[in-house]
């Protein structure tokens, strides 16, 4: 997953209330008053969405609707040095130390590149429908641009043939962060306007040689964090930013370079969508798309002041991409407030980049309170949130658990529905942490898909034209937020074991039965029934 705003304070969120037997007798009292209302209120919504409130089920969904699991190449591959891949810019990050914000790094990882026939095997076994991976573009062509890699092809057709004979739908993700070092030495990566053409003759080969089994194709990952965190705070990579900012950057600037990265990046995307479907669409009947990473954004007080921030962070962090895909131009409050740093599209630009998606894919686990902010606008350091005018606070829970809101899921959903038409969306990213060595019934993980697969079930019935969900991830991976210590996998791999053996989380049995139509088991089911009240739609 991504997405670590870094602005974190504490929010408490009363979900999970224990009850403590050395409690006084008001405080019982209390507590029983509170049950009753929680019980109350459960009863009226019972009542008044009775078909919601069946039990969650496969069923409720289109039969075309399909469901899957994620991973990332540099999070699960591993085999960093073997059968001529070359780095990328995530390998030297974690090899320089990670900016000193956790250990680890993607060498090993969960070997998914030796044991990819296993892992496909543990998917058929869950009845997963289709699986969300991504191409390490260094492993396909080491240096960014030239010869192909005979064995980096090798290893991606395997593992599509793997799928495919198992009856499961590949969803290929181009660009998942991990840009060829060589093209960041050579030309500063997606800083220069050369990346444009050298990531469509990527994607032409990926087109060329997999097309004729891959049918879901997304060019880039979260380029609005990508964006942020790598050319603004330069949090991560390639670690460019302002010298005055947070981050010890060496060179960049956050000014500037967001702006210039996300344009190249919309150009780059736009300029493979119209490849795809001038040389491949037409043949291989396939769907290219889009993925970001929205936040949900809430305003932190009534004030007009914050609830106009709060509309601004989604034009900035959203309608950035959005609003080019829908109407082929940035949106005016960018414009007006960035001025001359945010580039311009041409016309022949803007034509090409509006209508190039045909699907979006989502990836959502964190939401922030928006206060305003527009002061900042006549600060001397100019970045990305200052140019919005807001500051963003994360809704934290007590726990390092992610809190569970499918209602601003929701929310955004409409919104962007509202705002940029009803495009098909992809739920591509979607899951919860546990710390890594913890037990392997991993309630928080159910309880959280429970919520929101079952909050999809809603949102496909007020019109939201919701395609498919994948769960981040389906092997516990390399977490680009803290290494290995703490995962978000259905599968739990021993790293003390040699041999890197996977095991079901209760998480992964939970999964497969919804997906196998199966009856949940009765334990599961009592424990999402206890919890139901304080979890049904909070927000
Ligand atoms: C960033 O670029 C802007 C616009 O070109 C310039 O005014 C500013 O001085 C630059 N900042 C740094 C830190 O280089
Ligand atoms: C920043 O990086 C430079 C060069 O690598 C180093 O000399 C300096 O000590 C670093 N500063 C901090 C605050 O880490
Ligand atoms: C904002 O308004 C809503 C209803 O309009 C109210 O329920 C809520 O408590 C208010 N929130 C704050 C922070 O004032
Ligand atoms: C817990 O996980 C770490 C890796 O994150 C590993 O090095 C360590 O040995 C594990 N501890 C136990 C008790 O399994």
């Amino acid at each position: 997953m991504m997405g670590p705003f870094m602005t974190s304070q504490h929010y408490k969120l009363t979900l999970f209330q224990q009850t403590n037997g050395t409690e006084s007798k008001g405080l019982k009292w209390k507590q029983m008053m509170r049950m009753l209302k929680v019980v109350l209120h459960l009863l009226i919504h019972l009542l008044t969405f009775l078909p919601a409130a069946l039990p969650l089920s496969r069923d409720q969904f289109p039969p075309n609707f399909v469901f899957g699991a994620s991973t990332s190449a540099y999070q699960v591959e591993g085999a960093a040095y073997e059968d001529g891949r070359k780095p990328s810019i995530w390998d030297t990050f974690a090899h320089a130390g990670n900016g000193n914000m956790f250990i680890g790094d993607g060498d090993v990882a969960s070997d998914q590149y030796h044991k990819y026939k296993e892992d496909v095997q543990l998917m058929a076994n869950m009845g997963l429908e289709a699986y969300r991976f991504s191409i390490s573009w260094s492993r396909l062509i080491p240096d960014g641009i030239g010869k192909v890699n005979p064995k980096g092809l090798q290893y991606y057709n395997n593992l599509i043939n793997e799928l495919i004979s198992h009856g499961i739908q590949p969803h290929v993700t181009l660009f998942h962060w991990d840009l060829p070092q060589t093209l960041e030495d050579e030309y500063g990566g997606w800083v220069s306007r050369r990346s444009v053409k050298d990531f469509t003759t990527y994607a032409d080969v990926c087109f060329k040689e997999f097309g004729d089994r891959v049918k879901y194709w997304t060019t880039m990952n979260e380029p609005n964090a990508y964006a942020t965190l790598g050319y603004d705070t330069g949090t991560f990579p390639p670690q460019r930013c302002s010298p005055s900012f947070i981050a010890n950057c060496s060179r960049g600037n956050s000014s500037t370079e967001p702006y210039l990265v996300a344009h190249y990046m919309l150009l780059a995307h736009a300029s493979t969508v119209r490849l795809y479907r001038k040389k491949y669409q037409s043949m291989q009947h396939g769907f290219i798309g889009f993925n970001l990473l929205p936040l949900g954004f809430l305003p932190k007080t009534n004030t007009s002041e914050d609830v106009t921030a709060t509309m601004r962070s989604y034009d900035f962090f959203i309608g950035w991409f959005m609003k080019p895909f829908t109407f082929g131009d940035y949106p005016d409050i960018m414009k007006k407030n960035v001025g001359s740093r945010l580039p311009s599209f041409t016309q022949k630009e803007s034509n090409l980049v509006k209508g190039s998606i045909d699907f979006i894919g989502i990836n959502f686990y964190y939401s922030y309170y928006v206060r305003d902010s527009i002061g900042n606008l006549q600060s001397e350091d100019r970045d990305f949130w200052t140019d919005a005018g807001v500051e963003i606070e994360r809704l934290e829970s007590t726990d390092d658990e992610i809190p569970i809101t499918p209602g601003i899921l929701q929310g955004l959903l409409h919104f962007m529905k509202n705002a940029y038409g009803n495009i098909p969306i992809y739920i591509h990213e979607n899951g919860q942490q546990t710390p890594h060595n913890s037990s392997l019934d991993d309630w928080p993980r159910i309880k959280y898909l429970h919520e929101y697969i079952g909050s999809l079930v809603d949102g496909i019935r007020s019109g939201l034209n919701i395609k498919g969900y994948f769960v981040w991830s389906f092997v516990d991976a390399f977490e680009i937020l803290n290494g290995y210590e703490s995962s978000f996998g259905l599968y739990y791999v021993d790293l003390n074991d040699p041999s890197l053996r996977r095991q079901p989380k209760l998480s992964a049995k939970w999964y497969s039965d919804f997906l196998k139509r199966k009856p949940m088991d009765p334990m599961i089911s009592k424990e999402i029934e206890k919890n139901a009240p304080v979890l049904s739609r909070i927000m």
